[in-house]
């Protein structure tokens, strides 16, 4: 699939790096070619750089992974995302993109895209590396739409994730923000490190 990265950072980097040897082809949408952040990206197989509207005209998937107020710049270089999967990554942790909840609900209301949360709920390292004891942990989803969650559960799979599970549609959202405020607060505010993950288990 081509696959435009809006934020080429730690979490769009990681996830740019995972699907390129993926052998997915991967378009880095960028301000500026010159200078952004995870220029080493381009020398991952199959990864160029273009504008924002240029890398997700070209493709059928868009991953935003950028600051949330950031979002109001980003949203006019879309242009049309109708019929395209939008994943939303980020987390609204310390500012909100109001009068929206969180950048889902901005892109929700403002594209025709298919929307979908998804690989916001853990660090960037834990994408780079989702394998603990020799498996691969579980990666949540949340949104309305059946298909972009068909479409990224099959990308987390192919980034190393175990599952991709449903944490439900819209209204449970802001609770996949919250659960990723439990990851922040326990590796970082707790002490317990990055190198941490959570799993579901079952009996
Ligand atoms: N870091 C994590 O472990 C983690 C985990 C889960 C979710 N998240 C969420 O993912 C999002 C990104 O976090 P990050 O750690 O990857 O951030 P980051 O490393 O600082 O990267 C941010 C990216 O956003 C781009 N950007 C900023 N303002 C922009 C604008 N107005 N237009 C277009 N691009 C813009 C930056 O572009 P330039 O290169 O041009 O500056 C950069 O590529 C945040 O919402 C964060 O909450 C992060």
């Amino acid at each position: 699939m081509n696959i435009a990265i809006i934020g080429t950072g730690n979490i769009g980097g990681a996830l740019a790096t995972k699907w390129a040897l993926k052998g997915h082809t991967i378009l880095l949408g960028v301000n500026n070619k010159n200078h952004f952040k995870g220029r080493g990206l381009l020398n991952n197989q199959n990864t160029s750089v273009s504008s924002i509207s240029e890398a997700v005209s070209k493709s059928e998937v868009v991953l935003i992974a950028i600051p949330p107020t950031a979002i109001f710049e980003v949203l006019p270089q879309l242009n049309n995302v109708a019929g395209k999967i939008v994943i939303d990554a980020t987390n609204s942790v310390k500012q909100s993109p109001e009068p929206y909840r969180t950048v889902y609900h901005c892109l929700l209301e403002k594209t025709q895209g298919e929307v979908v949360k998804c690989f916001n709920s853990t660090g960037f390292e834990n994408i780079l590396n989702p394998t603990y004891q020799g498996k691969g942990i579980d990666m949540f989803m949340a949104g309305e739409s059946d298909l972009a969650k068909k479409v990224v559960s099959q990308l987390a799979l192919e980034a190393g994730f175990g599952s991709c599970m449903d944490f439900g549609k819209s209204d449970k959202v802001e609770l996949l923000e919250k659960f990723a405020l439990c990851w922040i607060n326990l590796a970082i505010m707790q002490g317990q490190g990055r190198n941490i993950a959570f799993n579901l288990v079952s009996r």
